[in-house]
């Protein structure tokens, strides 16, 4: 259909044609909010760059998780900061570690909200990395006893879905085998199957001292060139026993998502990270931006690309926003 035929300004010339035709709506369900535990009492630290973000004891955490399920927020995802690191990250799967303590005091006053703990190495070890370093090298195989041992610890706890962020071959079998022989079955593991070495992550890094030691993340975090390589990460995950797919970083990645989206039937997750937030908060403090508007059609635009989940350090001005 031509013009004049066709007239594309037909359909958008009122708010009720346009609600009417409207193809992607962003909802609070779709929201998942990122959240960060320390250790110690009445403590609420600012990120400074992330304007609104908090290292939070376990105290102020319940209580942020509460607001959080208050605005209809239907999941968080947590994050720790260990009173000590060590080589192996033995506090990522101690018992009384600070993810464990802090989702057994969420789970206790606020059962219903779905608690996601991030199953990692990178802010429990010395070095850094994602996994055990033997003379320099991140050693794979090594590291995912030690993951399946941090999701078993955070399954005890009363995690509701575990989310590996390591990037180690093999994980997700590692983590659905160590689940099942403990009787946690029913556990869903959402992979970040397709994370890529990015440097948007570099606010998260400073929240969560997680930065690497020596080196970076390239010998096992993605090639921000690559697409191909990411269908690959994501199928073996499928046939690893993933539930949930997840790609991260969001924004610069749209395509991946969208291709993910279109070939594999799971649900997928976007991760809107911190050097995301990061930018729209400096622009909209510079005067630069309309900040509310361009978040909204940045979480519009993650939805219409195919993300079903949304991580987001936004959840929580967004639902405020779509509550109206
Ligand atoms: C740790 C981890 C990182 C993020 C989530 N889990 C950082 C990294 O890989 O260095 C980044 C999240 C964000 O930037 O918001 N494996």
């Amino acid at each position: 259909m031509l013009f004049p035929d066709y007239r594309a300004r037909r359909l958008r010339q009122n708010a009720a044609f346009r609600r009417m035709v409207r193809e992607t709506t962003l909802s609070t369900d779709d929201l998942m909010l990122p959240l960060f535990a320390i250790n110690g009492k009445n403590v609420k630290n600012p990120i400074a760059s992330m304007p609104g973000h908090f290292q939070l004891s376990v105290d102020n955490l319940v209580k942020t998780v509460e607001e959080a399920f208050e605005l209809g927020i239907p999941a968080i995802m947590l994050f720790g900061l260990p009173s000590k690191k060590d080589p192996l990250g033995t506090r990522a799967y101690a018992k009384d570690g600070i993810v464990q303590r802090a989702v057994s005091a969420i789970k206790n006053k606020v059962p219903d909200m779905a608690v996601v703990t991030d199953v990692c190495l990178c802010q429990y070890t010395d070095h850094g990395h994602c996994g055990i370093v033997e003379k320099g090298v991140i050693e794979n195989d090594a590291t995912l006893d030690l993951l399946a041992r941090t999701a078993v610890s955070h399954a005890k706890a009363g995690a509701d879905m575990v989310a590996p962020s390591d990037m180690m071959d093999g994980r997700i079998a590692a983590l659905r085998e160590a689940l099942d022989d403990s009787q946690f079955d029913l556990t869903p593991i959402m992979s970040y199957a397709a994370k890529y070495c990015s440097a948007f992550y570099g606010p998260f890094r400073d929240a969560a001292h997680s930065a690497p030691q020596f080196g970076d993340r390239r010998t096992y975090q993605m090639d921000p060139a690559n697409s191909l390589e990411a269908i690959r990460e994501v199928t073996m995950d499928v046939e690893e026993g993933a539930d949930i797919i997840m790609i991260k970083p969001a924004l610069p990645y749209l395509d991946i998502i969208s291709r993910v989206r279109d070939e594999i039937d799971l649900p997928v997750a976007a991760y809107n990270v911190s050097g995301e937030y990061a930018m729209i908060k400096a622009a909209e403090k510079m005067g630069w931006i309309d900040g509310p508007k361009v978040m909204m059609e940045t979480l519009t635009s993650i939805k219409r690309a195919g993300a079903d989940i949304i991580m987001t350090y936004f959840a929580m001005d967004a639902a405020r926003m779509l509550r109206g």
